[in-house]
């Protein structure tokens, strides 16, 4: 089985995440690069979608795309990854490194709601949606507290308990889709 790790991070957390699965996995990562990288532009949903991957998404088994959530969306570097790719994209799966908590996943700002949207755009090609909210790393009474999980970012110090837990059982979950 051939694995690739596609990501798009803004601030860290999802390229610590997805150099830490392609590690794991001892598969080949790519960075997805925006034509234009202004984020501010994203938030009001301009984009000039994404450069040509230098690996050929075809070659691959499996896709795992890795990248934030903003305002609840699926964010545009990512929507423009499988719109170009989707016909070479062969299964995906879908992690995130976002703010919101799992008690919280199905309201207006929640990762639930864009599993929903990635599933419903790729169908049975998506295989796996996971989510490692940053409040795993935080401290018990800053879990809510947007201020801190907004300047928290995922790092070798604070990948531990919790999130480390969560994140060697997706290690297995994936190596089991192999088979
Ligand atoms: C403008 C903005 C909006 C955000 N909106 C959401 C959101 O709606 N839901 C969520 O779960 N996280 C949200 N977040 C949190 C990010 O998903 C989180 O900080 C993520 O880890 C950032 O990833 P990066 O470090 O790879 O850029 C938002 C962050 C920013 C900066």
């Amino acid at each position: 089985m051939k694995t690739i790790v596609v990501y798009y991070s803004n601030k860290g957390s999802n390229k610590y995440l997805a150099e830490r699965i392609s590690k794991s996995l001892s598969c080949e990562i790519e960075e997805i690069k925006p034509r234009l990288n202004i984020f501010l532009l994203f938030l009001m949903n301009i984009h000039l979608g994404i450069k040509p991957l230098k690996n050929n998404i075809k070659e691959y088994d499996k896709v795992i795309l890795c990248g934030p959530i903003w305002m609840g969306k699926f964010i545009p570097p990512l929507r423009s990854f499988i719109k170009k790719y989707f016909f070479k994209i062969n299964k995906l799966i879908f992690v995130t490194c976002c703010g919101s908590t799992n008690a919280k996943k199905d309201e207006k700002f929640g990762h639930g709601l864009v599993f929903k949207e990635v599933e419903n755009i790729l169908k049975d090609k998506c295989i796996l949606c996971q989510a490692f909210p940053v409040s795993l790393v935080l401290p018990d009474d800053k879990k809510e507290d947007t201020n801190a999980f907004m300047k928290t970012h995922l790092n070798d110090e604070n990948f531990k308990g919790e999130i480390q837990v969560l994140y060697e059982n997706f290690i297995r979950n994936v190596i089991e889709t192999n088979s």
